[in-house]
């Protein structure tokens, strides 16, 4: 008999970022020499105190459940944190524990929307907004920026007609763009939310890692009358070099959290309970996660000025993150622009070991993302190939 799955088994996909990132690994475990720029997470190890706390959590025993919403030192921890960090007096009753910021994500979404309901997304996206918004059954609203710069503005969201929306989803620093939002923008954007009912969900984990003047500037910050339909999404994965450890904290008002809470005693209940354990010092690692965004700022630099120089490329300076969202439309066929940044992706990864994301599952065709989350001089090695490659592609 013919097996039928739900709807859903058809609707999702792949992450395309973990896909390519599986082919690159088969490579090098053949022992080719391939380049992986593929993936989003930093190549440090996880600060030493961190660990530390691990192994003494892993030998003090005492590691079964804890409360869903996770270990009320934590709570209480990330609550004083993110109250001096964002300015607003936070309880622990406004601080859940999840895995990572995805399920953060995909607990507020479950628990705001209904089926049918519309969800604002600037462009480009990350690809697990379109993929969780789908899941729940619910419609994404592209906002198309309309300047150079990857963000959006009021009138965009206004020509996008995110006013009908039940969220809006702002990424600042940005997945793949590397954008920042300034305070002047975010102060733009809050006027334009006072005027609408929607939720306002601010994935903010790519904090620490922002290279301007003005740094990272936390929506909450600018608008902390809209605290009740802010829900802020961030974490320990990557600032602090713990993507595999699935820690994420959800910062939002106490009865979003309470929701946010009964539906993960149903998923997935706690985190791992020792990765819980360990967080409790993570806040005392700044000084170590500062040296690993200055690291990501000189790798942006060196990868920059070797990028800068390759014929038919254009980019941005991304200020955040640590990734580079080249436009490739100057190196594609224009009488086959379709597809050309998934052509010229294999043709990397093929004729030179080079592996990197094609833009077009975050909405943006004819682009492609290069995580620099590597080493110096593997970024310009990895320039090198670009170079190489982008001489003999065919378009
Ligand atoms: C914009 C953005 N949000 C959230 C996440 C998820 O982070 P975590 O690993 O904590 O689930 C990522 C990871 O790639 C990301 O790029």
């Amino acid at each position: 008999m013919e097996m039928r799955l739900g709807w859903l088994a058809d609707v999702i996909d792949d992450s395309p970022t973990l896909k390519l990132d599986g082919q690159a690994k088969q490579l090098l475990a053949r022992g080719e020499p391939v380049i992986n720029l593929t993936v989003g997470e930093p190549d440090f190890d996880t600060p030493l105190r961190i660990r530390e706390a691990a192994h003494r959590a892993l030998d003090e025993g005492g590691n079964g459940y804890t409360a869903s919403a996770g270990l009320p030192a934590l709570r209480r921890k990330v609550a004083d944190y993110y109250a001096a960090r964002l300015g607003v007096a936070i309880s622990p009753g406004e601080v859940i524990v999840s895995n990572g910021a995805k399920q953060i994500l995909y607990n507020a979404l479950s628990i705001l929307l209904n089926q049918g309901d519309e969800v604002a997304v600037p462009v480009p996206y990350w690809v697990t907004y379109p993929a969780q918004i789908a899941a729940l059954r619910a419609r994404m609203i592209p906002v198309v920026p309309s300047r150079p710069g990857w963000k959006i503005t009021p009138e965009d969201l206004e020509r996008a007609g995110a006013g009908r929306a039940k969220a809006l989803i702002l990424n600042t620093p940005s997945n793949p763009s590397g954008a920042v939002y300034t305070r002047a923008e975010l102060e733009a954007l809050a006027e334009y939310c006072r005027k609408t009912s929607f939720f306002i969900l601010t994935d903010e984990i790519y904090e620490d890692l922002v290279y301007t003047d003005e740094g990272h500037i936390p929506l909450m910050t600018v608008a902390p009358d809209l605290r009740h339909r802010i829900v802020t999404v961030t974490g320990l994965s990557k600032s602090y070099a713990m993507t595999g450890w699935r820690i994420g904290f959800g910062i939002a008002d106490e009865k979003a959290i309470g929701a946010m809470t009964r539906l993960q005693s149903h998923s997935t209940s706690n985190v791992n309970t020792i990765a819980q354990k360990a967080s409790l010092v993570a806040f005392d690692c700044r000084d170590e996660v500062e040296a690993m965004a200055a690291a990501f700022r000189s790798r942006r630099d060196a990868l920059v000025a070797d990028m800068a120089t390759i014929p038919g490329l254009r980019f941005l300076v991304p200020d955040g993150a640590f990734y580079l969202l080249a436009d490739v439309s100057g190196l594609v066929d224009p009488e086959r622009p379709v597809g050309g940044c998934w052509r010229l992706a294999e043709h990397l990864l093929q004729s030179e070991m080079l592996a990197v994301v094609p833009g077009e599952p975050f909405g943006v065709p004819n682009h492609l993302r290069l995580s620099y989350a590597a080493g110096e001089p593997t970024l310009r090695e990895a320039a090198a190939r670009f170079r190489r490659a982008a001489a003999t592609f065919g378009g």
